[in-house]
């Protein structure tokens, strides 16, 4: 493959806050940097529809604040087969698309990684996803986002939760990660955090309740993250009501709220340094490899590290939850 002339951008899985910025800043560090640019709207769907046009500053003028992708995203079954990326390839070639930026999440990058080794054909990946549960970065664009906006719901749930004298059972996004869990339940001083890193928990849970209410608590709220590990916040609900049914237990599921709103200047600036990054890889010739955050230095993770490698929870943070929960 010759000299890279034409970057294409997409957004693919589930959609984050800061995949804006990080469009934003891809487009402008590359037309910075002479390149041209290509926004490929929905996606690997797009990518195979040929849904592309050219892009210019104008194009990501005014976005920096706004939640979701302007490119649109979608999660492509038709990509995951050798045709669908055979088709994907042929539109890239149509386009003079030399480069790929991907913005998304674990199955987003495992679609690049098996598309750049099919083809010989160069991506860089960011991490876009409010589940921050790719390896080699710190943090993904989204999590900070969704953490704050967690807190912001919880914080209104304890008001209810105290004045009724309630246990809540409040689920959290995280796709089998807990990182939203756990740390959403420091930062709204909840009373545990269930995630499916640490099945133990669960256990736990029928003790952790009882020495709450008997001590001075008459309230509490426990964060659950979405898994069949955990058995999602009903599950656990419904455990708790036979063994207990002298609490007055509810349940609220976050859902897709989490995914929404104007990114916090976190995740702003997270996606800024990323996408102007991902350009500076191009041009130091890097190929296949995701942009992490490690300790604020930009750094390059290989696909099959960030991908397979499971990101560790700290679980110094679930000691500390228990602490500050008594
Ligand atoms: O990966 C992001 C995420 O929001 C996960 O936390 C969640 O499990 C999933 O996407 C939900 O996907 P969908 O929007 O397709 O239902």
């Amino acid at each position: 493959m010759g000299a890279i002339k034409t970057i294409g951008i997409l957004t693919s899985g589930g959609d984050a806050p800061g995949m804006n910025a990080a469009i934003r800043s891809v487009t402008r560090s590359a037309i910075y940097n002479g390149f041209n640019v290509k926004g490929i709207y929905r996606g690997y769907k797009g990518l195979i529809d040929d849904e592309i046009v050219d892009f210019k500053t104008q194009n990501v003028s005014n976005i920096i604040q706004q939640g979701g992708t302007i490119l649109k995203t979608a999660r492509c079954k038709e990509f995951t087969t050798e045709e669908g990326r055979a088709r994907a390839f042929d539109v890239i070639k149509k386009h003079g698309i030399d480069a790929l930026v991907v913005i998304g999440g674990d199955g987003s990058l495992t679609g690049a990684r098996q598309f750049a080794s099919e083809f010989d054909f160069p991506i860089i990946g960011l991490p876009g996803t409010i589940d921050n549960d790719l390896y080699g970065t710190d943090h993904t664009i989204g999590y900070d986002t969704a953490l704050n906006t967690i807190m912001w719901c919880v914080d209104r749930i304890r008001d209810t939760a105290t004045s009724h004298e309630r246990l809540f059972f409040i689920e959290v996004m995280g796709r089998n990660a807990g990182f939203l869990a756990l740390n959403g339940a420091i930062a709204s001083g909840a009373e545990a955090a269930i995630i499916p890193e640490i099945s133990t928990e669960v256990d736990q849970l029928a003790e952790l309740i009882q020495n709450g209410f008997r001590k001075s608590k008459n309230s509490s709220i426990v964060l659950v993250a979405e898994s069949p590990v955990t058995g999602g916040a009903m599950g656990l609900a419904e455990r708790v009501r036979k063994e207990f049914p002298e609490y007055d237990v509810r349940v609220t599921i976050l859902g897709h709220l989490q995914r929404g709103g104007s990114p916090t200047a976190q995740d702003r600036i997270l996606a800024s340094r990323m996408g102007a990054a991902a350009v500076d890889a191009l041009l130091e010739g890097q190929r296949n490899v995701m942009i992490g955050d490690d300790n604020e230095e930009i750094v390059y993770v290989p696909f099959s590290k960030a991908i397979k490698n499971n990101k560790p929870i700290d679980r110094e943070l679930l000691n500390t939850l228990r602490r500050l929960s008594i």
